[in-house]
């Protein structure tokens, strides 16, 4: 278990599409779960994706306890995704602001689906199916679109809905 270094946007490792997992219960999966888990806690993060630390496997975790970064939103019990498939649910959309420990201290208004339906494998291969909405249909769609090298920017609704946390919560737009 190690905290691993995160990319940060600019880096084209960011920028390349994963791989699926082909062998699940390796010790090879589940030091790499360790390391993301470790890495997204010490960082404070609600979720983070393997090619974050440079590696291009299809494995994100998430997971959301009271977080600072995150005040207002609710708790989500830590998950771990391999290979996870997302499939939108209804026509409904949601506005909302994200951050991302590969873009530190920047936060933009992002559209994403209200509602979906998640089929994924655990580490272990045991099947995960859920339906999921509001933020957690969030955390699930910012962290899965890092596994095709998409990040939170290159989804803005508008440039000038995007900025530095400091200045868009002085200027009320973000709590
Ligand atoms: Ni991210």
């Amino acid at each position: 278990m190690a905290i691993r270094p995160v990319l940060r946007l600019g880096d084209p490792r960011l920028r390349l599409a994963s791989a699926p997992v082909q062998r699940f219960d390796t010790p090879e999966l589940h030091a790499l779960v360790a390391d993301l888990r470790d890495t997204m806690a010490e960082r404070a993060g609600a979720g983070l994706a393997a090619p974050q630390i440079g590696v291009h496997l299809r494995v994100v975790i998430y997971g959301i306890t009271a977080n600072p970064r995150y005040p207002e939103a609710p708790p989500i019990p830590e998950t771990v995704l391999v290979n996870p498939r997302l499939t939108r649910l209804g026509e409904e959309e949601q506005l909302g602001w994200e951050g991302c420990l590969s873009v530190p201290g920047l936060r933009g208004e992002v559209r994403r689906w209200q509602r979906l339906r998640l089929e994924a494998f655990g580490p272990g291969g045991e099947p995960i199916a859920a339906e999921v909405e509001g933020f957690h249909a969030r955390v699930v769609q910012h962290e899965c679109d890092h596994l095709d090298g998409l990040l939170f920017p290159d989804r803005l609704v508008c440039t000038e809905r995007f900025g530095f946390s400091e200045e868009l919560r002085a200027a009320g737009l973000i709590p």
